[in-house]
């Protein structure tokens, strides 16, 4: 495609724990579907995440997979421009995970919130596992791997892509550098003539041991002005002050998108884990049945009592599905009792089911077709794996371990 903007790569992945539903939709994969148009894009089934929360019982975990695969399909996953493939078909994921955790500081694990956070809620399951503490790092493996620019996630993710970075930074800083940039560096510094050179010495003495940012800028400012310097020793005199080198790794940023505020039936997020989900192929019967006894503004007991739509999460999914008329005879139908909650709820209902009839429409050909969508698969887990070496192979060479 030649409008994807070349070198800039997105990804993300989903933990597949059964069908999806509309807060996945909306809060995500639609998302996903028009970065697809932007940016080389991979995108993963994080099977080996689910097993870090999940180990006890796989019996499902296939049928997942596959369910997954066919959800983001049908909803406009588009395998001619996106590698869509399974995490653990591609066991570069493991390997980096693995050369990643030596150099991984425990207390930098322990720390991310999530740790502490999932571990209360899921209370009943026993998570003090090597997998489930080593969960961020392999989220970051997921990312190194692909050399990533944006990660599309949401806020509840916002950590484990810090976490990535620093463990960019500190892969960059011991192992991110030329075979022989020690000796580079002395000379590039040689040739900044002895007065700039001793200034150099003591600017990077200045922002590594005390953090003194002004020093950085007068170091950069110098470096800068000198003429005479080659691009390749400048850049080795940048890294050297900030202690990286070459970056082998990049550091990831997170792509926050505006996304939508998706209710479950209850008010509450729209999450499995509270039994309040439409499912993104649910029959129609049941997504009426489902809209028509969904939470509304609890002020408005009887049919002549007044409401407020901001008070009301029906109004949260007209906001999503509903045009400027819809919503403006919500609004005024509302505050003025004109409008019953039911007669409120039926155009929703409409666009609701017309949007899940067409992915289901054309998930039952994925479902159909299986052999199909197994070949998909198999292309994305080939692509992402010719990535994947890359950059491994990267890394082994800067770890000095690329001997066969
Ligand atoms: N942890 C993510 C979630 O639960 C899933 C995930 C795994 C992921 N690896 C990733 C997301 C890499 C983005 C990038 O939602
Ligand atoms: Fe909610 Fe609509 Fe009922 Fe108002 S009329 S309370 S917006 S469902």
């Amino acid at each position: 495609m030649s409008s994807v903007v070349q070198n800039r790569r997105v990804l993300s992945g989903m933990r597949p724990t059964g069908q999806l539903h509309l807060g996945n939709y909306h809060g995500a994969l639609k998302n996903w579907i028009e970065l697809q148009y932007q940016y080389e894009c991979f995108f993963f089934i994080a099977d080996w995440h689910a097993l870090t929360t999940g180990y006890e019982d796989n019996s499902r975990l296939e049928e997942y997979v596959w369910t997954m695969a066919i959800d983001w399909l049908a909803a406009g996953l588009n395998p001619g421009v996106a590698t869509i493939f399974i995490q653990s078909r591609v066991p570069e994921h493991a390997e980096l995970h693995l050369l990643l955790s030596m150099i991984t500081p425990l207390g930098w694990l322990e720390r991310v919130p999530t740790y502490k956070d999932q571990q209360a809620q899921l209370a009943s399951r026993d998570l003090s596992t090597y997998g489930f503490l080593g969960y961020p790092l392999l989220q970051s493996a997921d990312i190194l791997l692909y050399r990533s620019q944006y990660v599309p996630v949401g806020e509840d993710q916002v950590a484990h892509v810090e976490i990535t970075r620093e463990i960019a930074r500190r892969f960059n800083h011991l192992y991110g550098r030329e075979p022989d940039f020690e000796r580079k560096v002395e000379k590039a510094i040689k040739s900044l003539g002895s007065r700039n050179a001793a200034l150099y010495r003591t600017l990077r003495k200045e922002y590594q041991e005390a953090g003194d940012d002004e020093a950085l800028a007068k170091a950069r400012a110098m470096i800068e002005s000198n003429a005479r310097l080659t691009v390749a020793d400048r850049d080795r005199l940048f890294g050297f002050i900030e202690g990286t080198g070459i970056a082998i790794l990049p550091e990831p940023e997170v792509l926050l998108t505006a996304t939508p505020k998706v209710p479950g039936l209850d008010g509450r997020k729209m999450s499995k884990s509270y039994g309040n989900t439409i499912g993104l192929r649910e029959d129609p019967e049941s997504v009426a049945k489902k809209l028509k006894t969904m939470q509304t503004d609890p002020a408005r007991v009887r049919r002549s009592d007044a409401g407020d739509p901001e008070k009301c999460p029906v109004w949260d999914l007209h906001r999503v599905y509903s045009g400027a008329e819809v919503q403006s005879w919500v609004q005024q139908g509302c505050r003025s009792a004109g409008i019953g909650c039911l007669e409120c709820k039926a155009p929703l209902i409409d666009k609701v089911v017309e949007e899940i009839s067409a992915i289901a429409k054309r998930a039952q050909e994925y479902e159909d077709n299986p052999d199909l969508v197994r070949g998909i698969i198999a292309d994305g887990c080939e692509r992402a794996r010719a990535a994947a070496r890359e950059t491994l192979e990267a890394v082994r060479q800067a770890m000095s371990m690329n001997y066969r």
